[in-house]
């Protein structure tokens, strides 16, 4: 066999850095909100731990920034076992391999973007899911041979944002699988106030809010508002997080009371004033010059979420309250076009 590279995404560089702090909690009970999610897993943990058995495998699914990272770490932490990750979509057969032959007994293998795995190297986890065997082939043509390898039990930890892009029967071998929704208001502040004494920042209460509240139900957008309105809290004023000069910060940056920026008004301007309220995902890409993936991952779930948008067979649909918010007339849209 030959030799191959491993790529080590281990010391891969932590978002969290920015701070130069990591805030990321680090057991179940620092995790804040998701109180189904975290009730979940700290039964299967615990049950499993009893066994002297690896956890089941696990699916983390949710639209980004709402913690499937830090939880797969937290799992780790929990089972006090190896932490081994890797990125789905640029991973190959062999390096899967050498990933699985060196993991011990109840490690963690974190995939990321497991949706975007190429088809023939998830298909060769399955044996691996299920009986911890790897069935690895030796040489090329007649000469090839097929060697089957006993693993050690370990733990697949999956993340994706795109559930429905796995196949059936890779889903399935997930015995755990766990969802996780946009916080409460209360959660990001919980944590906007938690980071903010972290990070020696002096924040009042009402100012937490004002940040939780165009948070966009999502952590790490509650931490990056967190850092931009602290630097410009350092230039403009004291350093000190008045519900004031986060407002004024907040109107600075371009984020409105629902969180949303210049970059959601143009998708909406596009979708209504070009396309008379609907259209697919291909021609609002092109004429927002946006990539299809990140307007389907990142923007439009939480638009949806917010009632602005609904997706039908005919195409994305800008709903009233969408007209309503953005200041068109929803006359517009419901008797002259459809
Ligand atoms: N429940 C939570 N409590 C506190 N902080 C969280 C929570 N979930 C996520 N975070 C923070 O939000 C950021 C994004 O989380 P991450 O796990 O990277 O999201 P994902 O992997 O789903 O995109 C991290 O910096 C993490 O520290
Ligand atoms: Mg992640």
């Amino acid at each position: 066999m030959d030799h191959h590279e491993i790529p080590d995404f281990s010391e891969m560089q932590d978002e969290d850095d920015a701070f130069g702090y990591s805030l990321r909690p680090e057991t179940l009970s620092e995790f804040i909100g998701q109180e189904q999610a975290k009730e979940q897993l700290r039964i299967h943990i615990e049950a499993a731990k009893k066994r002297g058995d690896a956890l089941e495998h696990v699916l983390l699914v949710s639209p980004p920034g709402l913690g499937k990272t830090t939880l797969a770490k937290i799992i780790s932490n929990e089972i006090q076992s190896n932490f081994k990750q890797a990125i789905g979509p640029v991973m190959e057969r062999l390096d899967l391999a050498s990933t699985l032959t060196n993991l011990e007994h109840t490690d963690i293998l974190f995939i990321d973007e497991i949706h975007g795995m190429k088809g023939h190297v998830q298909e060769s986890l399955y044996p691996a899911m299920e009986d911890y065997q790897l069935d690895l082939t030796l040489g090329q043509g007649p000469a090839s041979d097929v060697v089957q390898l006993q693993l050690k039990p370990f733990t697949l930890v999956g993340a994706t944002t795109r559930e429905g892009l796995l196949a059936g029967p890779f889903r399935d071998r997930f015995g755990i699988r766990i969802h996780l929704d946009y916080y409460e208001a209360e959660d990001l502040q919980q944590a906007i106030r938690i980071n903010s004494a972290k990070l020696d920042i002096n924040i009042e209460e009402t100012a937490e809010y004002a940040l939780a509240r165009r948070s966009r139900g999502t952590m790490r957008i509650a931490n990056k508002l967190l850092a931009n309105v602290r630097d410009y809290a350092q230039v403009k004023g004291d350093g000190t997080l008045s519900l004031e000069v986060v407002e004024e910060a907040l109107e600075f940056f371009g984020i409105d009371e629902r969180g949303l920026n210049a970059q959601d008004s143009a998708y909406f301007q596009t979708l209504i004033e070009k396309f008379n309220g609907r259209a697919g995902l291909k021609a609002l890409a092109v004429a927002l010059s946006e990539d299809e993936r990140t307007i389907a991952e990142v923007y439009e779930p939480y638009y949806i979420k917010e009632g602005f948008l609904a997706l039908t067979p005919g195409g994305r649909v800008a709903t009233d309250a969408a007209y309503a918010y953005f200041d068109y007339p929803v006359a517009s849209q419901t008797s002259l076009f459809h």
